[in-house]
């Protein structure tokens, strides 16, 4: 039969990439509504290339495509989740144009923390980007309950250890050593700091500085990789990350 390489199904793309089902999908196929390459396609198997056919749907271009990276400015109460039984979830927040099956929240942001949330439907990505071997940088502003000094910054470029926790899944140790991190306070404030991690523990900027006895009172996420929060994105917005973004996110080192 000989299907072209690289090729999917139509049905099957549309119904994973917008808010159509297979069977809104099929029903408009056989009226003729679904415009592949400006020609109608009628067979429910017509398949096509993701990256180079022109797709309209009832007069509406989509752009499809297997993957999808999107950032999401993580409001506080929101959980980094799939899906939660009382409380809304980072995918909730995704609008409805930029749904697709398969999307996931890479990295977890507690419920308490805002900022920079990665959700993409590329697993292989996802593991590049929280991969502590990756070395791609994480950078969190955080508001503490008093001050840090510079030995808070020494104990944190020297890679602190911490009290194990159950979630790190490292049964049968007390404590874990966390990686070299960066710490400095901004605009000369040391209550507050912008803290560089390369790791993606539990509850990690938390616990590095209670071992420092300090508590964090407000943390945010600000970048991840190379790319940092759009200044523009309003807290609880989401938006597609481009090409040359998407690039900037797998770097390892942050831009400042
Ligand atoms: N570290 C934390 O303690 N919490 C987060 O949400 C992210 C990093």
């Amino acid at each position: 039969m000989g299907f072209r390489k690289g090729s999917e199904r139509l049905d099957k793309a549309l119904a994973a990439q917008t808010s159509l089902s297979r069977r809104d999908v099929h029903r408009l196929l056989s009226r003729g509504l679904i415009l592949v390459n400006g020609v109608p396609a009628s067979g429910f198997d017509t398949r096509i290339d993701l990256e180079r056919d022109d797709v309209i749907v009832e007069g509406r271009r989509v752009q499809l495509k297997k993957y999808s990276y999107l950032m999401l400015n993580k409001p506080k109460g929101v959980v980094s989740a799939t899906g939660d039984a009382a409380l809304p979830t980072v995918l909730d927040l995704v609008p409805e144009e930029l749904r697709r099956s398969g999307l996931f929240p890479a990295g977890r942001l507690d419920k308490d923390t805002e900022g920079f949330v990665l959700i993409t439907n590329d697993g292989e990505f996802a593991h590049r980007i929280l991969s502590p071997r990756s070395h791609v940088p994480k950078v969190y502003t955080v508001e503490l309950d008093k001050p840090f000094s510079p030995k808070t910054i020494e104990c944190f470029a020297k890679g602190l250890v911490i009290k194990a926790d159950k979630h790190d899944n490292m049964e049968g140790t007390s404590e874990c050593s966390c990686l070299p991190a960066q710490l400095g306070p901004v605009e000369d404030n040391w209550q507050t700091g912008r803290v560089v991690i390369r790791q993606g523990m539990y509850h990690q900027v938390k616990r590095m500085f209670a071992a420092c006895g300090l508590k964090v009172m407000a943390l945010k996420r600000i970048q991840i990789g190379g790319l940092a929060l759009d200044p523009a994105l309003e807290i609880g917005k989401c938006r597609e990350i481009t090409e040359p973004e998407r690039l900037l996110l797998a770097q390892d080192q942050p831009a400042s």
